[in-house]
This record gives structure tokens, C-alpha cells and sequence, in this order.
């Protein structure tokens, strides 16, 4: 049998509630296919630094490294809000991203049958919405320098962070989204701010010159503040979205809301070679941690990622992804995608739902 070893960083706030269902639901799904993992559990974010006294201890990013793929929960909480940037979670996070090289983050917005109603768009708009955001993870204004504090002429406080980006950087998220693009209706948006931003005139110039590569591809540019627009407008338009970090962690909190909840996408961030990253695009929400209200199937969505895409197991994947449209189809919902005539549940039963599906569904071929 095949045997994969997996990192799980359960994180904080309902990171460590959904991390526990999805890894059941994945050992299940895996078992079925003949496959085993090995789970190491491993503190980061908040958690490490009450732990070990930083958001990402080094044997945490040994492990994820050494590992086959890694699945997170979330970081982040009020009681960590005020430190200084290299104490926040938040800090290690971008740490993990940059120490794996997971430059390429796909979100991955469906708007499920069952969950039309749950949008807060009308029904015509939201139905059969399909869209791929192809994120860059670790360049931009996340990581760009010179950044900082100092003070400026008048002697008053600033801040400051730089938007860049190299031909390289831009060249292999393109690939990425042109690839992407390829397997699935062969249209790619770039969105970018190239009527100011010179990171972005780099952008736009590069995405157009590859272009040539991808002759099958259909290419089109926009401009972030109307494809925020068009997003909610006419969402159908997209099929594959490349874009920078910042507009790519925007947009695709707007594009999670189209589905009907930000509790429903997953993400997985894959690097040239080794581990991908796999989590869900929410927060720790600790507006509603320790409650068992979280959704959790973010999160289990995101281990068929890990199978689909950091493993190269396809059939297991699909294992989890009907599981989760049959609990669905049984009508079952957390409180954020909860509507008139289903049945409100928590974090533990919905992941009990979906383990019952997995167990008693064929996968569609
Ligand atoms: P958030 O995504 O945590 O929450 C936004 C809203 O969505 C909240 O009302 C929350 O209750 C709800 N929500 C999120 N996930 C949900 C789920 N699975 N089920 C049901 N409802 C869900 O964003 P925020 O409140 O802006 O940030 C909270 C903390 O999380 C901050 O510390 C932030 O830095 C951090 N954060 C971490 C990640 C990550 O770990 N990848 C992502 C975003 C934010
Ligand atoms: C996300 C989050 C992170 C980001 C934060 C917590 C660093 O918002 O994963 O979308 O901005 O990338
Ligand atoms: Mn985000």
C-alpha cells in the first residue's frame, strides 16, 4: 500500500477544529484507496508562540519539509494582534509559505447545486459560477523591500512596504495560470493595476509576451478595481484568475462569498518541487472559535487538494469531494451556509456526515 507522511498545523482558533475532522475524513478517504499517511502535528502561528516564543519554530518547518504535503488550519487571534511583526502569526505564516517556495496558490471558487440559495447574489447570477484564482504566494508587497517604520521630512510617523516584482516571479505563476487555464475552459484574466503601478506594467508586459505560448488559451487584462466589480456584476465571465498576492487574497475572499460561505474554499500553494501547502482560505475566526460553529469543509476540500494535487491521487480526492456533495445533498449545514428547510449542525457532526458519506459513497468517475 502506498504510504504518504503529511504535516498537519492545526494553528488557531478553529484551525485545530477543522484540522481534526479533515484528518479523519482524509485517513478514511486514503484507507479506501489503499493508501496509509503518517500525521505529525506541529505548532504554529499563535499556538507556537505561546509554545516556543515564535509563529514558525524551526523543527515546525523541518517537518513540513521533509514531509510528502502539509495541511493547515489557520492563525491568527486578538491576543497576538498587538505584537511586534516578527512576533505575529500572521509572520509565520508568510515564513512557511517562503520557506516551502509555494509560489503558486490556487482558490478555486464553485458555486455548488445545493448551496445557490445560500449566496448573497440572486440565483441566475450565482448559479454554475466556476472560477480558478491563481494566486502568487510569495512575492509582492507581502514580501517586497525596502519596508518598514521611519518618519518622513515633516518628522511625523510612516510606514512604508514595495510592491515588486521580477520577470522570473511573474513568468512562473503565469505558467502556472496558463496551464491551469488549459485544463479547464482555456480563459485567463490577468488582473493587475497597470494604469499605475509599475510592478504591475511588468505584470501586464510579461503575461502578454508568454501568451504566445499558450495559443489555446484565451487572454484578457483587467484592472483590479473593475474585476472586483465584475466579479459580483457577472461572476460567470471568469474562468481562471492570475493575479499578485494582495489582489489575489482579496479577490478571492470576494469570489468565497459568490459560493454562498468563505467556510467553503479551499486552497492548495505549490512550490517547483517539494511539499505543497494546503489550508482553507478562512481565518482562525475567533469570533466563533471553540464554539463547534465552524464550517469545516474549507478545510476537508482542502485535503482533496492535497490528494488531488500534492500527492497525484486523484481517485481518493474525488472520494472527499463526493462525500462532501452528498452531505450536502443530505441536506446538512453549519450556520454560514445554513438556509430554510436544511439541518443546522456543528464542526464534529458535519465532519461525522461527511465520514458516513465517504464510507457509503461511490465516487462519480
Ligand atoms: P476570518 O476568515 O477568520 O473570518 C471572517 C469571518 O468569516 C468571521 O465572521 C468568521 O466567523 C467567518 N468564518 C471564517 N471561516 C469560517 C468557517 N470555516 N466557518 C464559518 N464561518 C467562518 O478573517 P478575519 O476575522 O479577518 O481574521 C481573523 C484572524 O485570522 C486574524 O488574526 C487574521 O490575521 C487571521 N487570518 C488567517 C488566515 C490563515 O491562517 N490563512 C487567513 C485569513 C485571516
Ligand atoms: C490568507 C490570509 C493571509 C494572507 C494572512 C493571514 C497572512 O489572509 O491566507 O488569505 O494575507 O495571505
Ligand atoms: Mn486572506
Amino acid at each position: 500500500s502506498r504510504s504518504y507522511s503529511i504535516t498537519l498545523l492545526p494553528g488557531d482558533g478553529i484551525g485545530p477544529e477543522v484540522i481534526s475532522v479533515a484528518k479523519d475524513v482524509l485517513s478514511l478517504a486514503g484507507s479506501l484507496e489503499g493508501i496509509d499517511f503518517r500525521f505529525q502535528e506541529m505548532p504554529v502561528g499563535g499556538a507556537a508562540l505561546d509554545a516556543i516564543g515564535v509563529p514558525l519554530p524551526e523543527e515546525t518547518l523541518e517537518a513540513a519539509k521533509k514531509s510528502d504535503a502539509v495541511l493547515m488550519g489557520a492563525i491568527g487571534g486578538y491576543k497576538w494582534d498587538a505584537n511586534e511583526k516578527h512576533l505575529k502569526p500572521e509572520t509565520g505564516l508568510l515564513m512557511l509559505r517562503a520557506g516551502l517556495g509555494v509560489f503558486a496558490n490556487l482558490r478555486p471558487a464553485t458555486v455548488l447545486p445545493q448551496l445557490v440559495d445560500s449566496s448573497t447574489l440572486k440565483k441566475e447570477v450565482a448559479e454554475g459560477v466556476d472560477i480558478m484564482v491563481v494566486r502568487e504566494l510569495t512575492g509582492g508587497i507581502y514580501f517586497g523591500k525596502p519596508r518598514g517604520f521611519g518618519s518622513n521630512e515633516k518628522g511625523e510617523d510612516v510606514g512604508f512596504n514595495t510592491e515588486i516584482y521580477s520577470t522570473s516571479e511573474v513568468d512562473r505563476i503565469a505558467r502556472v495560470a496558463f496551464e491551469v487555464a488549459r485544463k479547464r475552459r482555456g480563459k485567463l484574466c490577468s488582473v493587475d493595476k497597470a494604469n499605475v503601478l509599475e510592478a504591475s506594467m511588468l505584470w501586464r508586459k510579461r503575461v502578454t509576451m508568454l501568451a504566445s505560448q499558450f495559443l489555446d488559451v484565451e487572454v484578457s487584462h483587467m484592472y483590479v478595481d473593475n474585476a472586483a466589480m465584475q466579479l459580483i456584476r457577472n461572476p460567470k465571465q471568469f474562468d481562471t484568475i492570475v493575479t499578485n498576492n494582495i489582489f489575489g487574497d482579496i479577490l478571492s475572499d470576494e469570489a468565497s462569498m459568490l459560493t454562498g460561505s468563505i467556510g467553503m474554499l479551499p486552497s492548495a500553494s505549490i512550490s517547483e518541487s517539494g511539499p505543497g501547502l494546503f489550508e482553507p482560505i478562512h481565518g482562525s475566526a475567533p469570533d466563533i472559535a471553540g464554539q463547534d460553529k465552524a464550517n469545516p469543509l474549507a478545510t476537508i476540500l482542502s485535503a482533496a487538494m492535497l490528494l488531488q494535487y500534492g500527492l497525484g491521487e486523484p481517485e481518493a480526492a474525488k472520494r472527499i469531494e463526493a462525500a462532501v456533495m452528498n452531505t450536502l445533498d443530505r441536506g446538512f449545514r453549519t450556520g454560514d451556509i445554513f438556509s430554510a428547510g436544511t439541518t443546522l449542525v456543528g464542526c464534529k457532526r458535519m465532519g461525522e456526515e461527511v465520514l458516513r458519506s465517504v464510507d457509503s459513497h461511490k465516487p462519480v468517475a
